[in-house]
């Protein structure tokens, strides 16, 4: 979304643009010159090097995948059918519409109506439909839980009108946030929404509980002393390897205004915070979002953070998990690193922020056993970009004098996580967005776009960065270690008339034969909607296998066990005006888009993606 364009990163750490400029020129030496402008994008290194550094694991590889004879099979859609109204999908897969906004969490539950009303909309599905994760029950492939972020619906498109006339419109806008978990279940080939014990909303004004090194810290806590609650612009996510799901808090700052006279801190200007936010208009009837009301003074604290949420226990109070670090998170890409240590990779997504990562301090089922939760006891680190293709995760600690100069504790200085990152040198990157780890060990990170890379270099192909790039790099240590080797991985273009053309690359998942799914956010070319691409990571090979709808994002993306099934999120149909699209149907006369989530099968049955 476009709130995450303004750059309030002032500490005149070194840019990204400067270090892959560099990085550039010095692979081009390496190599006796990449073929940087061949087609409309390229990848780092050639199809066979790459395929030779890959190694992906075999094992994790069915049908003999590997040999490369064709990851990628499937027809692509062509140019010429990606805009208009859409959806578009490959001809040789499928595609169904499940759970649109408003539809009841539970069967029976109320059905949609436009607008809704408060009550309702805390039973039904949300808004804004982002990133989700399917949780299968007893490893089926046919039946589980699915939790899905709603990041965000503008007034006009939740209410009808512009602004909230009461606290009543606050309410139901608040509701449309959050997150939905829902018990769905493949029946007569189709999936429904099925009875549930654990099925629940988790939305602005759920309670919440904090743990970590800053639970409890007074910068925590309210004058009033409300008791801590919701979650809001949960954009992507991650999930556990004990079966928990994590929801991303990116664009908090946006629903925060101010009634009266106010002026921002230090800390509130580093996050974006301003008197009217992005026009919700949430602070003129609900007090904890006005920053000039005393009462609710460190309100804005308790936003910005990862909350874990069991999907199989409708009870469990969903927990902020403070030593992941407060900042616009994006989504977050978990995997099991050295001794079984959990490693947490995380984009700040702003034009200029940075990237981090967590490990935990501790073998995860050791720390589980003895009662602890691995997100709580780690260390968060902050990423640096050398010019020669190093790098370094910066530990952000008050072990470091520089860092128990600025902030007496650990829990302020999380609090404040951007802050310390500006003080200890991270690199300022080109919006980090999602991150995905392959099975070889290689992690990806989307840089969605900046327009404000000025580096003019005919040889360099990402010269405003308009199309945004993916950077991959490798960790010592199997992900534990402190430094790094990274490359550039592809550039986007949007290319007129290329079959090839995309930008913005936004959701990206690496599946465990060595696809990369790839989801855009942003203008493209020749009217094409926003689209989900697969690259083949050992040829080079890219094609587009579905394309939105008018207005609209493609973005979240999970499967079921054995890949025969994926679901995917169109957020935004229309940009959610129906005189643009009204997707997916004007439903009983109502004609107004509704983001959905959208059910992928390939015709033959094959894994999605080949
Ligand atoms: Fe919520 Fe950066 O996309
Ligand atoms: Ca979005
Ligand atoms: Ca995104
Ligand atoms: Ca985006």
């Amino acid at each position: 979304m476009s709130h995450d364009e303004k750059a309030s990163n002032k500490s005149g750490n070194r840019l990204f643009d400067d270090v892959l400029q560099v990085n550039l020129e010095r692979r081009k030496v390496l190599t006796g010159g990449l073929a940087l402008a061949a087609g409309s994008f390229f990848f780092g290194v050639s199809g066979a090097a790459f395929a030779a550094k890959v190694g992906v694991n075999a094992a994790n590889s069915p049908k003999g995948a590997l040999r490369n004879q064709g990851l990628i099979g499937f027809a692509p859609v062509m140019l010429v059918d990606g805009g208009g109204a859409g959806p578009e999908v490959s001809s040789d897969y499928d595609y169904d519409v499940l759970i649109p906004w408003g539809e009841p969490l539970q069967p029976g539950g109320p059905s949609f109506s436009h607008p809704p009303n408060a009550d309702e909309q805390a039973r039904q599905i949300g808004i804004g439909h982002d990133g989700m994760w399917f949780f299968p029950i007893k490893g089926s492939s046919e039946h589980g839980m699915l939790a899905v972020n709603h990041e965000f619906g503008r007034n006009q498109h939740v209410l009808g009108k512009p602004n909230p006339e009461g606290l009543e419109d606050v309410r139901i806008s608040q509701h449309a946030h959050g997150v939905s978990v829902v018990e769905i279940k493949k029946i007569k080939g189709e999936w429904l929404v099925v009875s549930s014990a654990a099925a629940r909303r988790i939305h602005v004004n759920t309670p919440v509980a904090f743990s970590g090194p800053a639970a409890g810290h007074s910068l925590l806590q309210t004058p009033a002393g409300n008791e801590p609650m919701g979650t809001v612009n949960n954009c992507s996510s991650g999930h556990t390897p004990w079966g928990t799901y994590l929801t991303c808090e990116e664009n908090f700052n946006g629903y925060f205004g101010a009634k009266g006279d106010w002026s921002p801190s230090e800390s509130q200007t580093r996050y974006g915070f301003s008197d009217h936010g992005f026009g919700y208009g949430w602070h003129g009837y609900d007090p904890r979002f006005d920053l000039a009301n005393e009462g609710y003074h460190n309100e804005e604290h308790r936003f910005g953070w990862v909350l874990e949420i069991d999907p199989m226990d409708a009870a469990q109070k969903p927990v902020k998990r403070t030593a992941l670090g407060r900042f616009k998170h994006e989504g977050i890409a978990l995997t099991i690193g050295r001794d079984g240590r959990v490693v947490g990779y995380m984009g700040d997504d702003q034009r200029f922020d940075y990237l981090y990562k967590f490990v935990s301090d501790d073998d995860h089922e050791t720390m589980r056993a003895r009662g602890m939760s691995p997100l709580d006891h780690g260390v968060l680190y902050v990423a640096r970009f050398n010019d020669d293709g190093t790098g370094e995760w910066l530990p952000l600690t008050i072990d470091n004098p520089a860092l128990a100069a600025r902030f007496a504790t650990q829990a302020a200085l999380l609090i404040d996580t951007r802050i310390a990152a500006d003080m200890v040198g991270a690199t300022p990157m080109d919006r980090p967005e999602w991150t995905t780890v392959a099975p070889n060990g290689e992690v990806y990170c989307t840089l969605t776009n900046n327009s404000r890379r000025t580096i003019a270099d005919a040889a360099n192909p990402m010269a405003a960065n308009r199309d945004g790039h993916i950077i991959k790099w490798r960790d010592s240590e199997e992900h534990t270690g402190t430094t790094f080797e990274w490359d550039i991985f592809l550039i986007a273009k949007a290319t007129h008339g290329s079959e090839q053309s995309f930008s913005s690359p936004d959701g990206i998942w690496a599946d465990p034969d060595g696809r990369l799914f790839i989801q855009t956010d942003g203008a493209q070319q020749d009217g094409l909607n926003n689209q989900m691409l697969v690259a083949d990571t050992l040829t080079g090979e890219i094609r587009r296998l579905f394309t939105g709808v008018t207005g609209c994002e493609i973005t979240g993306m999970t499967v079921t066990p054995d890949r025969s099934t994926m679901f995917i999120n169109i957020q935004h149909p229309g940009g959610g005006d129906a005189t643009r699209a009204n997707f997916p149907e004007a439903f009983d006369g109502i004609t107004v888009p509704r983001d959905a989530t959208i059910v992928l099968t390939k015709k033959d049955g094959g894994i999605i993606g080949s």
